[in-house]
């Protein structure tokens, strides 16, 4: 027996267990200090009452033999017609036209993201942005393939742009960007598109936070870029659009057009999809459905504008410090420089020890992370404001 070695390449820990782990430590020590947690992006506020609804009745059904469902249906890998056409709906409200084949219910970016992978060949070279998602990168040291790096920096305000020197086979995009907070505009995105056509590549594009997206040169779907079906697979989420984070519901997009060495990637993915997995639960996927409804929308679109309104807060308090920051518009995420030249991990226990305040290390996220840090709009707008109100104190003082 031998295990795969190239878990051995991994870092010891995944960064959020780190972050939560030291966090522990920090309280546990200080029992009688407030810590408010603006690390990890997990949603604070409950789930709109149509999906709440829709999922009672959901479980209602379950509980009669005339309504009872087992498996999900088998012709859309266990994605239930009305969650689908409603996922449908969803991209013809930005100008794209999607065919139900072309649409596979997950539980979520984060793990299709990983299982993906399945139906590429180890030998693909990828190519990620340093700062990254660490899923993207992990999951490919599992695999033992090439990764190289596309910098993002202060300089390009962390939107790296393809460069034909780089040799790729697999592409991660994700914007609005986790953990940097910037966003690619349509006219950037086409030259991705037609760098990753030119190298016969493909795009994996991580949509989990378009809803957030309000500036409307900004693109919410890559398919809203001329030629993307032809190149781009697009991940998306329930997660951080209406509060899925606890329920696990996703798409993942495959469009039909998508063929390379001759072969249909969709096909493979629903090869994959039917043998590796049996669906996401009726409660879960009716739930879903619910989100994209007209009541739908209005209702998580106030628990959107609940999360824009933190990260104004998160970033009139770094305006007002004057530290240089992306994101906090279209996005939940603000990645900030650190104070005083500190290092991402110094700035993370200089504010857990004096302002009782968790954010994620920017170095967490690659080598051109250091010396940036990551806050979420995520949390409670108490703790939001509690949050900058400390932070404000220390760094005037510090400063
Ligand atoms: C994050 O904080 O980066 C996200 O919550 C992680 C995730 O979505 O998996």
């Amino acid at each position: 027996m031998k295990i795969n070695e190239h878990f051995l390449d991994l870092k010891d820990s995944y960064l959020f267990a780190t972050v939560g782990r030291k966090t522990a430590a920090y309280k546990a020590a200080h029992p009688e200090k407030e810590v408010i947690r603006l690390s990890i992006g997990d949603v604070t506020l409950p789930l709109a009452p149509v999906v709440i609804e829709a999922m009672h009745k959901a479980v209602d059904d379950m509980a009669h033999k005339e309504t009872f469902k087992g498996y999900g249906p088998d012709q859309y890998c266990y994605g239930y017609d009305v969650l689908i056409d409603s996922i449908k709906g969803n991209y013809a409200r930005k100008g794209v036209s999607l065919q139900s084949s072309e649409i596979f219910i997950s539980d979520g970016a984060k793990s299709d993201c990983g299982n993906i992978l399945d139906i590429f060949s180890t030998d693909n070279v990828v190519l990620v942005p340093d700062p990254v998602y660490p899923v993207y990168l992990d999951t490919n040291v599992m695999a033992g393939r090439k990764i190289i790096f596309a910098d993002a920096n202060e300089q390009n305000g962390f939107l790296p742009m393809p460069d034909e020197s780089m040799k790729a086979d697999i592409i991660y995009i994700c914007s609005p960007n986790n953990p940097t907070g910037a966003a690619y505009s349509r006219e950037q995105l086409k030259v991705w598109v037609d760098y990753a056509k030119k190298m016969d590549a493909v795009i994996l594009y991580d949509a989990a936070y378009e809803h957030f997206v309000t500036d409307s040169h900004l693109a919410r779907s890559i398919y809203e870029v001329e030629g993307a079906k032809e190149c781009a697979i697009e991940l998306c989420s329930y997660s951080k659009t209406a509060g899925f984070t606890g329920v696990r519901c996703g798409y993942t997009i495959v469009p039909e057009a998508l063929v390379r060495g001759g072969v249909s990637l969709n096909k493979l993915w629903a090869r994959r999809q039917s043998t590796k997995f049996n669906g996401v639960s009726y409660i879960t996927q009716m739930g879903a459905a619910a989100v994209f409804t007209e009541e739908g929308e209005r209702q998580i679109e106030e628990n959107l504008n609940y999360y824009r309104r933190n990260a104004k807060i998160i970033a009139d308090c770094l305006d007002e410090l004057g530290i240089w920051y992306t994101g906090g518009k279209n996005s939940p995420y603000i990645w900030l420089k650190c104070p005083n030249g500190m290092k991402s991990w110094e700035f993370f226990d200089y504010l857990l020890e004096n302002a009782q305040v968790v954010g994620t290390p920017g170095s967490g996220f690659g080598e051109n992370g250091e010396g940036f840090f990551r806050l979420t709009a995520f949390g409670t707008e108490e703790n939001t404001k509690k949050a900058c109100e400390r932070i404000r104190a220390l760094l005037h003082q510090s400063s």
